[in-house]
């Protein structure tokens, strides 16, 4: 099976398709997202939160990235597999960012890397596309930012924050960026930047009219029921489910009803 590259990804969202994506950490999620037949996967940093239980993404490093990275792609053949840049790997300089993407790219075999901010970034997104590392541009709310931004609200509500979001927004693109992640941002300006840009603009609470949409594939399974914001839908619900299984295990352990002969052998 091919998977799909950005040149795919940039046909299919010329021809009207809407692009879906879904954040994935590990190659048993990967091998089901993929039988589902979503266009991309992302290994997003979000994991510092679903997987290693942090506040945030910041405490994220590399090497954490690269080893999940691993494990999504050898569990996907088909879907193309983008690997964030976490924190501290890409904003001190353009050569820390080309260094970081490339080892992403090398080592954890992600198809392309994603980087969060507008103007400070630009300069890394054009040196990692010359030399090969397809981009993905990340504006709105971009949570490596949540001590400065103080949280993770809706961002670009006045008409001078908008105006500078749409302008980083070309420059991306300007720069090779090939994909923009467009997060925690009024729909009216999500519409307006998908429409003045020639790639295509992924969504996560940001309205109806972007090209396409992720989500974080365990809020979207329902896996965590503290965690509901209005952006997130729950096409299935979980935990509820794995808590209920486990209790059922659990109570025939303790009763002796689990193992059964069935799940025995004499020799
Ligand atoms: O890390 C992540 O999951 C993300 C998405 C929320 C876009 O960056």
């Amino acid at each position: 099976m091919k998977r799909l590259s950005t040149r795919a990804l940039l046909t299919r969202y010329r021809e009207g398709e809407r692009l879906a994506m879904v954040t994935c950490y590990d190659a048993t999620f990967a091998r089901l997202v993929d039988a589902a037949e979503l266009d991309m996967i992302l290994v997003g940093d979000s994991l510092g939160m679903v997987v290693q239980g942090h506040e945030h993404t910041i405490p994220v490093t590399l090497e954490d990235m690269i080893y999940h990275a691993r494990a999504v792609v050898r569990g996907s053949a088909r879907a193309h597999v983008v690997g964030d840049l976490p924190f501290g790997s890409y904003q001190a300089s353009a050569e820390d960012a080309l260094r970081s993407g490339m080892r992403l790219m090398k080592e954890g075999g992600v198809q392309s890397v994603k980087l969060e901010g507008g103007g400070r970034v630009v300069e890394s997104v054009a040196r990692l596309t010359e030399a090969g590392v397809p981009v993905v541009g990340h504006l709105g709310l971009t949570p490596q930012a949540v001590h400065q931004l103080g949280g993770y609200g809706l961002q670009a509500r006045t008409e001078r924050e908008a105006s500078r979001l749409l302008d980083d927004a070309r420059s991306l693109q300007e720069a090779g960026a090939f994909a923009l992640v467009l997060e925690g941002i009024p729909a009216p300006l999500a519409r307006e930047v998908t429409a003045s840009l020639s790639i295509p603009t992924i969504g996560i609470g940001a309205g109806v009219e972007c090209s396409g949409q992720v989500l974080v594939l365990y809020d979207l399974l329902g896996l965590d029921e503290r965690f509901k914001p209005r952006f997130v839908k729950r096409y299935a619900q979980l935990s509820e489910l794995v808590t209920s299984a486990l209790g059922d295990y659990a109570h025939e352990v303790r009763e002796g009803r689990f193992p059964g002969p069935e799940h025995s052998r004499e020799r």
